[in-house]
């Protein structure tokens, strides 16, 4: 996959996209991250990216003219095939970020993101170029940079050997919708906190089952809105109510 930055700090990329698993995509060509800054696009003497907002207000906005003309260079170097290249401008104003979102970006094979800054971006990239508007969550940071690292990071290590394994990708937290069962790993007692006794078995039918109600339970206690989205089977359904049924039981003994 290729992506392309727009943003007034390319070096904030260097350490994310420079070690590990994303360090050595690159290396291997199963990625390609391409920098471009902003300020590079300007024809002024002084590389001016931003001005005052027209009508009054604080902070500055970034202008349009940089961001037309980085769009138009990395498009001028594509081919015609590409011409519905996804345009992605992080900005809290977005659609907001999902596992889903990430799958489907995942399936391009060219991405290019713009990270707004200051006050905001110049509505007319909004309207006439970015092709998509992305926001990591109800906050607001100071730039579209770690936006896009999040979602780049979400993105990438969905595509085919990025990961080690890609069996990891299926147990994920959001991959079914759900939340992820706990994991433990040696010591089997740590300082008397015990790993439980199913996971040592060795019994694989058990331990599955424990596992998947661990996954509903979690969904439930700390997520219940994800669990009346999900594609429940008839035995989760069980358990769903089973867990229902036994902490209605608890409050109300806890009540009387
Ligand atoms: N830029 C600033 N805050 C943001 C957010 N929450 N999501 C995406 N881009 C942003």
């Amino acid at each position: 996959m290729r992506i392309d930055i727009l943003t007034l700090f390319p070096q904030m990329f260097e350490v994310p996209f420079g070690f590990g698993i994303f360090k050595r995509a690159i290396d291997n060509g199963l990625v390609s991250l391409n920098l471009h800054n902003i300020r590079d696009y300007t024809h002024d003497k002084h590389h001016t990216a931003d001005d005052y907002p027209y009508g009054g207000g604080a902070g500055m906005v970034l202008k349009p003219e940089p961001i037309f003309e980085a769009v138009e260079a990395i498009k001028a170097g594509v081919k015609d095939e590409e011409a519905e290249l996804p345009i992605i401008l992080l900005t809290p104003q977005g659609r907001p970020f999902s596992q889903r979102i990430a799958g489907e970006l995942s399936r391009n094979r060219h991405l290019v993101f713009i990270c707004g800054h200051y006050e905001g971006v110049d509505e007319r990239v909004q309207e006439h170029l970015a092709t998509d508007e992305i926001s990591i969550g109800d906050y607001v940071l100071t730039g579209g940079e770690v936006p896009a690292m999040v979602v780049i990071d979400a993105v990438l290590r969905l595509l085919p050997g990025v990961l080690g394994s890609e069996d990891s990708l299926l147990e994920d937290s959001h991959a079914s919708g759900l939340l992820e069962y706990p994991q433990y790993t040696r010591p089997e007692d740590y300082r008397g906190w015990k790993v439980p006794e199913v996971l040592l078995s060795g019994n694989h039918a058990r331990i599955a089952k424990w596992r998947r109600e661990q996954i509903i339970r979690r969904t439930q206690e700390r997520r219940p809105e994800l669990l009346n989205k999900a594609n429940l089977g008839f035995e989760d359904e069980q358990m769903v109510e089973r867990l229902t049924t036994k902490r209605s039981q608890v409050n109300k003994d806890r009540e009387s």
